[in-house]
Parts: C-alpha cells; structure tokens; sequence
C-alpha cells in the first residue's frame, strides 16, 4: 500500500481541509463523493499546489449496495480512509418525518459502518491500514436540539471503538475523532459562540496530529474533552431542566 488516503465525502469542508493537510505532508489521495465534477477540480488543484497523484471517485454513502464494487475498484488500496461525510439534518423534522430522521441514521451511521466493514476485512488481512472516523461530540450525550444526529453518531462512536479493539490485534490504528462547532457549510446557517468555534485547518491539523502520534480519540479542539467531559455527568434531573 503506498503512502494515499482515501477521503469519503471530500466535498465537506473539514474534508477539505483534511485532503490540503495530508497533501501538504506528501500524501497521494483519493477524493470520494457524489459530486465528482468538483471534486476533480479539487483533484486538479490539489495536485498542482502540492505535486502529489489526486483522484476524484463517486461514492454515495447510502448507496450501500455500490459499496463493494467501489472498494474493489480502488487499486492500489490506500494506506488510510478517513470517513467524514455526515448529515446534520432537521431535529424538529427528524421527529415527525421518518423519511429525515432516516436520511440522517443511514447517512452518519449505516453508510459509515456498510463502507469500513468492507475496508476493515481488508486492513485485518493486510495487518497494516488506518480508518479515520468523523464522529461528534454530538454522539457523547443525546440533548433534545439534535438527538436524532447525536444517536446516529453515538453508534458510530461506538463502532469505532469496537473496531478499534479487534483490530489492535491486527495493528490497524483506528482513530475516532469527536469535532465540536466548525465554521462549515454544515453549520453556516447555526449561531455558533464564536470562542468555541474552530475554523476546519485547525480541525485539520489536530486529525494529522492525532493520526501520526498513533491516539485513539481525539477532541477537536481540544477543549471539548473538557466541555464533554463535565456534560456527561451532570446528573439526569438537572440536565432535563437544561433544556439543551
Ligand atoms: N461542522 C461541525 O460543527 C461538525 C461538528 C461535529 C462533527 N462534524 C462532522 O464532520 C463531518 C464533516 O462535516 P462538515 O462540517 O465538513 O460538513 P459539510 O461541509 O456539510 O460536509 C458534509 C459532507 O457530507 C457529504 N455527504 C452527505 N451525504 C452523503 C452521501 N450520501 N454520500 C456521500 N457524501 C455525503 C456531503 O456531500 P455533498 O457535497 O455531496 O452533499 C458533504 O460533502 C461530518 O461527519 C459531520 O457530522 C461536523
């Protein structure tokens, strides 16, 4: 496996910052999402400010049944993926529109976990590999503002972590990665406390970090273990009059 990375959802904006990152450290890439017209604009940017192969796929994370043929079309493998497409939703929506709190589960759980199965079996066999998942601090506590995204990134908080424990064994390093608030697309239309809000390269370099130093989860930014840290015990009564 040469030194690439695969992005899943490269069009996201901390996706972005991630590809301009491990570009600019001499990783060859692999950008993967539904819109492979701007992604291979990207691609071609990418290669001529950092001198790196850049690669621009179609990949539709809830397209599950496409997701063996895409990963059987990927030769040669990447060293790593990182996986971060995700969907916020509409809480308010989510609660009476099966079709929206559905859009947002298969979106930031069922598609992740369809794809890094796949990529998994791969890495254990290669005893080599890295999976890089997306997840939120979101998923450390369900508050009533987001509890249908937060509950689909808990379980894929959750798969990580059990990924993370039967691969060690195969020295396959999985990284969960819980962002706060980033100024992204995503968030754009959310008033965010601007103290608390990171810029995506910053949320960039902390996953570079993370990655290289070998760490099993990283908070970014790094006060957020903090943040969560005293969020998940504040006692149930108390956090029912919080109304978060
Ligand atoms: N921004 C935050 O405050 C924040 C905080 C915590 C965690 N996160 C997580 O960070 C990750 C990146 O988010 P972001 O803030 O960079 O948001 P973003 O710019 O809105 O990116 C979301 C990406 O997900 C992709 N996506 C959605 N559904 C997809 C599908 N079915 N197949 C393939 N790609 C799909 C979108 O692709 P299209 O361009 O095709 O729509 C888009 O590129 C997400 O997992 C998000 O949950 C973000």
């Amino acid at each position: 496996m040469n030194k690439s990375l695969l992005i899943l959802g490269a069009s996201s904006d901390i996706a972005r910052a991630i590809a301009r990152k491990f570009a600019s450290e001499g990783w060859d890439l692999l950008l993967a999402g539904r819109d492979t017209e701007s992604l291979s604009k990207d691609a071609a940017d990418l290669k001529l400010r950092y001198k790196v192969n850049v690669e621009a796929l179609r990949f539709d994370a809830v397209d599950f049944d496409s997701h063996q043929k895409f990963w059987d079309g990927i030769d040669p493998k990447p060293l790593a993926i990182a996986c971060v497409f995700g969907y916020l939703g509409d809480q308010k929506i989510s609660e009476r529109d099966w079709t929206e709190a559905k859009r947002a589960i298969d979106t930031n759980f069922t598609g992740a976990v369809s794809i890094l199965n796949i990529a998994a079996n791969y890495y254990e066999s290669q005893k080599s590999g890295a999976i890089i998942g997306i997840s939120s601090v979101a998923g450390d506590r369900g508050r009533m503002s987001n509890y249908i995204y937060g509950s689909a990134k808990a379980g894929f908080t959750a798969y990580l972590s059990g990924l993370r424990s039967r691969l060690s064994k195969s020295r396959v390093h999985v990284l969960t990665v819980k962002p706060g608030f980033v100024a992204t697309k995503m968030t754009e239309n959310l008033k965010l406390p601007g103290l608390l809000t990171a810029q995506p390269d910053k949320v960039a370099d902390d996953i570079f970090r993370a990655y290289r130093t070998g760490r099993p989860v990283v908070y970014t930014r790094w006060f957020w273990r903090w943040i969560m840290l005293l969020i998940i015990h504040i006692p149930e009564r108390m956090f029912l009059k919080l109304k978060l």
